[in-house]
């Protein structure tokens, strides 16, 4: 009998190993990790380099007290992440998760117009069907209805929420994309003036949105669209890159396609590869200058285990073997034959209705009618189905429902390691293929 609190009433199957992108189940079963999770294990699993820095960190010093001290580690991690300061982002506070990344970067958005004379910025904007996060805060600020659902009363009327840039469910047929950018740009404008533009702390959003949709990219223009309306009201713009981010989409940065830069990026996932829990904030100068010059001699936040050193010595490791093995080539690469492989396989499949995402970041979103993008029903778990048949054929991949608002929709995301070969991406595509066709025939 199991005695771990688990996600849903059933027990799973128990992981005891894993080698590059296999997990080994203890029946003996090797699985191929198709999705490194939610997206996280970018380097697959048993890398000794990495269990090697985090043991020589553990043993050497494990932890002490950022009140009082730094680490190399912390330090090291801070440096390769923001060589060359990308986008201006020039420091990085390191903490524990993706949620507490999203609550530290909500605060010091707070705390940068407290420190620079603009204490009535009270408010932030979010997009419907978006996640960053399951510390209050953090679901406070997402549009992730399903997950708010229960805790809607508890959370903080400080958020509110405007449209996703979701083309395939949400631009109108007779609409160009050009139109449907700027009709997303006028309602984001409308919400600024509802609230007061001299109330806005910041707007925040997924450049590429990840679990809640299904690995959903911006149109063209959308973000520097964003960008320009929250420059032009004095609000910063909050990036959450905790899934798509660190490489996933074939920059190192999704915002680097996008033409803009945050002035606050949430990054985790990619960042530790799994191998410790690890998220951080990557921050705007101008915002460090205000806090560190400012009323509380600093950012007015911490946790524990922040900046813990043997999370950041694994990091650390992750990022150097990234960066020495030119592993972003392999990304695009393998990203360009995953989305041929995919769009051959279901682009006319009856029950995909969209097949979408960018380099090793992909979703397919089923329908019960292609043509009228009807879904199927959610007492059915689509999501769930496909999910198991892939299981049973050796595929770990990471599903969903609730694509459109919470209650319907439904799609499956692959995000295979950043070490993937193409043989590899072939397997996954043949297993995910004979999974559909399995759980449709359900
Ligand atoms: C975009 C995004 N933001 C924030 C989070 C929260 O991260 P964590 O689960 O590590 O707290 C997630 C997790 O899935 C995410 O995908």
């Amino acid at each position: 009998m199991s005695r771990v609190l688990h996600r849903s009433g059933a027990i799973p199957p128990v992981a005891v190993g894993g080698e590059g992108i296999y997990l080994h189940l203890a029946d003996g079963r090797k699985i191929i990790d198709g999705s490194g999770g939610a997206a996280v294990a970018c380097l697959g699993h048993g890398n000794q380099r990495i269990a090697a820095a985090i043991g020589k960190q553990a043993a050497t010093m494990a932890y002490a007290h950022t009140g009082t001290f730094i680490s190399e580690p912390a330090e090291a991690l801070a440096h390769i992440v923001l060589d060359g300061e990308p986008g201006g982002l020039t420091h990085a506070y390191f903490c524990s998760s993706g949620s507490e990344g999203t609550e530290a970067a909500l605060k010091l958005a707070r705390q940068y117009f407290v420190e620079i004379g603009q204490p009535r910025r009270t408010h932030f904007i979010a997009r419907r069907q978006s996640y960053h996060g399951n510390t209050l805060g953090a679901l406070a600020a997402g549009g992730n209805m399903m997950r708010r659902a229960l805790y809607e009363p508890i959370l903080s009327p400080a958020f509110s929420l405007v449209s996703p840039c979701f083309a395939y469910r949400y631009k109108k047929a007779d609409e160009t994309e050009g139109q449907y950018v700027e009709r997303l740009g006028e309602e984001l404008e409308a919400e600024f003036r509802r609230l007061g533009p001299e109330t806005v702390i910041a707007f925040i959003a997924e450049p590429v949105v990840g679990a809640t949709t299904g690995c959903v990219a911006a149109l063209p223009g959308y973000f520097r669209r964003v960008r320009e309306i929250c420059d032009r009201h004095g609000a910063l713009l909050i990036l959450d890159e905790v899934m798509c981010g660190m490489g996933r989409t074939g920059t190192m940065h999704a915002w680097e396609q996008e033409g803009i830069a945050p002035d606050l990026q949430v990054v985790a996932k990619g960042l530790g590869s799994g191998y410790q829990p690890i998220g951080g904030v990557l921050i705007a100068g101008k915002v460090v200058q205000a806090v560190n010059a400012g009323s509380r001699g600093g950012f007015m936040h911490g946790h524990t285990y922040q900046a813990h050193p043997v999370a950041c010595a694994a990091a650390l490791e992750v990022q150097r073997i990234i960066r020495e093995d030119n592993l972003l080539e392999n990304v695009r690469a393998m990203g360009a034959r995953l989305e041929s492989a995919l769009i051959e396989r279901f682009g006319n499949h009856r029950h995909v209705g969209d097949v979408r995402g960018r380099s090793l970041f992909w979703a397919l979103e089923f329908v019960a009618d292609r043509a009228t993008k009807r879904v199927f029903d959610p007492q059915l778990k689509m999501n769930e189905r496909v999910k198991r048949a892939a299981l049973a054929r050796g595929l770990a991949i990471y599903p969903m429902g609730g694509t459109i608002d919470g209650k319907h929709g439904d799609h499956v995301i692959v995000a295979p390691p950043y070490i993937a070969s193409a043989a590899d991406i072939d397997t996954i595509v043949d297993r995910l293929g004979a999974a559909v066709d399995a759980a449709l025939a359900e």
